[in-house]
């Protein structure tokens, strides 16, 4: 994992005299070394043409756009060929008469040949020398194809853009309560019944009873792969490097499966499996066979988040379970029914990867993790000495918007701008005692609940999937997020050229400006009185928060919004007696994860903190179904000398949810 970045002061000066040409350090991602010496490579009159041997088929395809075929070595401007003697990837040397390029293997050419194609397109390109090598052997990109199913051709042109990236792990979310896309003959309801709702919109799925219809109804939405759809992709991914990974949700996020075959759950309804059951286990183990059958890659995902468990505690077939296996917990029987799962397809010769929640109740013995909740389940796994893949969410999840809520789509929530993507450093954070071979790399998650088309699709994953097909290649500890940007722009711009619909970060808006700088107010560092205490789960810096000067972000993930699962009711001391004229609070609305804005705020202040006059109610005009994410002013002008200040939120009855504020500003 050790990189160099050869560049000396005069040859710098020697890159920045054909600023206009191309060099090898605008690769993205960059690679190991990079080399840039005098001279540029000046292609001739009529066009650049290579030479290969022994790997034409993989050259042709991916030259024919840029470059002809020349009959010999000789006449080539462009050299390429195996070099198996290397341990590097592969090697690409540009001196002003010619080009030459060796891979260790086909994979090292296909690699290399990506790389140069990203210099090829301009008129020049500085001399100098690629040495280069992936940092994590798993660089992985995630398609939810359950939430909304997408098409071949989409996957494929994902496909295209990970081989672009050096990305080698397609994981395709193919099964969860929204629908099942894999063919099944052992099990055909999954395909007339569970790939199939009757709304578009997941929300409106959702809002509406989460119901499904036959494929035949009048509107059905949904759809599920063909088997020969399914071989293809893995043929397509395959001629490009990468491996296509099938995720089967399962005990939890299994709706569809339950609404197809009531029998699997424990009560008939709701979204667990029944791990008491034989017949779950049948179901299991038939699935994934037919799974096994499509998809040769090692790793089988088999999900394990999220799973509720509930009905688990009350079921016959659960409780029976737990005495034979003398099981002590509900954790216990998710645990049992993943190492069925894994014992399965260990029998085959693969191997599973879970989310970090099959590791509550003990983790099958050869179970790969997918850490997503944070760190902490990855190193967890790590320390009993298991492989892991890093997709914490605050840094991976690109469902979460990418810019100033106002003006970006709607969204699940959460904010993770480029820059932050691009900051994360998969092996920080990890203790001393902890094997960093066991980390074997990073994927980018996409989670489709608010991403109905396939554009949109698009647009969240570029530029920030760039970042992580850096991280995951590049040394993941050589951070420049200026030269970064600079090649993510030109990355994105040819990707769009190519057809890919990407956000411009040139029209980045970024954080919320008042998040950015202290908040001067006169009740800084006042002491705030909780009637209601906010909740556990989001105190921000506790009972400093709302007068500490500093205001949230764009999400309340951040740790800067104090959070009620009740209404406020609040009371900050300002010491002594002030003139106050304006008196201020912000709420967040973020209807995806139930966080909406108070009916109404009442503002009240007082002399003594006994008798309190009303200052003013003030209501909220946005509907609790606003999609977007806001954060709204509640604040009134007054002209009173008092010392104490009492708000309080009112909640909507019927809505529930979540309050969230950042500070309280007077003035
Ligand atoms: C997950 O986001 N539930 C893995
Ligand atoms: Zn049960």
């Amino acid at each position: 994992m050790k990189t160099v970045f050869l560049i000396s002061a005069a040859l710098t000066v020697a890159a920045a005299a054909v600023a206009h040409g191309a060099s090898p350090r605008d690769i993205l991602p960059m690679p190991a070394i990079t080399e840039v010496s005098a001279g540029e490579f000046r292609p001739r009159s009529g066009g650049i043409s290579y030479f290969a041997k022994g790997c034409e088929a993989i050259v042709d395809s991916l030259l024919a756009p840029f470059a002809q075929k020349a009959e010999s070595a000789n006449e080539a401007d462009i050299i390429i060929g195996h070099n198996r003697n290397m341990t590097d990837t592969y090697i690409i040397r540009i001196e002003s008469t010619g080009i030459t390029l060796g891979g260790r293997d086909d994979e090292g050419v296909f690699y290399g040949v990506q790389s140069l194609i990203q210099l090829l397109g301009d008129s020049t390109i500085a001399c100098g020398e690629v040495i280069d090598r992936p940092a994590f052997p798993y660089r992985g990109m995630h398609v939810d194809v359950s939430r909304h199913f997408r098409p071949l051709a989409f996957l494929k042109k994902q496909i295209d853009a990970m081989a672009l990236l050096k990305m080698n792990k397609m994981h395709l979310h193919l099964t969860d309560g929204a629908g099942w896309r894999m063919p099944s003959e052992s099990y055909p309801r999954l395909n007339s019944l569970a790939a199939w709702r009757p709304q578009r919109r997941w929300k409106d799925w959702s809002d509406n009873g989460a119901t499904y219809c036959s494929a035949d109804s009048p509107g059905a939405y949904g759809g599920f792969y063909t088997k020969d759809e399914l071989r293809e992709l893995v043929r397509y991914a395959s001629e490009r490097h990468i491996e296509v990974i099938p995720e089967i949700e399962m005990p939890g996020h299994s709706e569809e499966v339950i609404a197809a075959y009531p029998e699997l759950s424990c009560t008939g309804v709701g979204g667990d499996l029944c791990p008491g059951k034989e017949a779950t286990f049948r179901f299991i183990e038939a699935i994934l066979d037919e799974t096994m059958e499509i998809f040769p890659s090692h790793y089988i995902h088999i999900g394990g988040d999220e799973a509720s468990k509930r009905s688990w505690r009350e079921c016959g077939d659960c409780r029976a379970r737990m005495e034979a296996e003398g099981i002590a917990d509900i954790d216990g029987l998710q645990s049992y029914l993943i190492g069925r799962a894994e014992r399965h397809v260990n029998s085959r010769g693969r191997c599973i990867i879970g989310w970090d929640e099959i590791i509550d109740g003990g983790l099958a013995p050869n179970a790969t993790v997918m850490s997503w909740r944070g760190l902490t389940g990855g190193i967890e796994a790590m320390r009993a000495g298991h492989d892991v893949i890093m997709t914490p969410g605050e840094a991976c999840y690109l469902d979460y918007t990418q810019d100033a809520p106002f003006k970006e789509p709607e969204s699940i929530g959460g904010y993770l701008p480029l820059a932050k993507v691009y900051a994360y450093d998969p092996l920080a954070g990890l203790p001393a005692d902890v094997d960093t071979n066991r980390l074997i790399g990073l994927q980018a998650n996409l989670w489709a609940e608010y991403i109905t088309d396939d554009s949109h699709a698009e647009y969240m994953y570029y530029p920030r999937t760039l970042a992580i097909a850096e991280i995951g290649w590049s040394n993941p500890r050589h951070k420049d997020f200026a030269d970064f940007r600079r090649r993510a722009a030109r990355m994105t711009a040819t990707l769009s050229e190519r057809g890919y619909t990407t956000f411009d970060i040139d029209r980045e808006y970024g954080e919320r400006p008042a998040s950015l700088q202290p908040c001067r107010q006169l009740a800084l560092g006042a002491k705030v009185t909780y009637a209601k205490r906010y909740t556990s789960v989001y105190p921000a810096a506790g009972d400093g928060t709302l007068t500490d000067g500093i205001r949230g972000g764009w999400t309340y993930q951040d740790k800067k919004w104090q959070g009620w699962f009740s209404d406020l009711d609040l009371t900050v001391d300002l010491g002594e007696a002030k003139q106050l004229h304006y008196i201020n609070t912000s709420f967040m609305h973020c209807p995806g994860p139930g966080v909406f804005l108070p009916d109404s705020v009442v503002i009240s202040t007082s002399a003594d903190g006994v008798s309190y006059t009303e200052q003013a109610v003030l209501r909220q005009d946005v509907a609790p179904s606003y999609q977007k994410i806001m954060i709204k002013d509640f604040g009134t002008p007054v002209n009173i000398n008092a010392r104490y200040i009492n708000i309080k939120g009112i909640r909507n009855k019927e809505i529930g949810g979540c309050l969230f504020t950042d500070e309280i500003v007077i003035n």
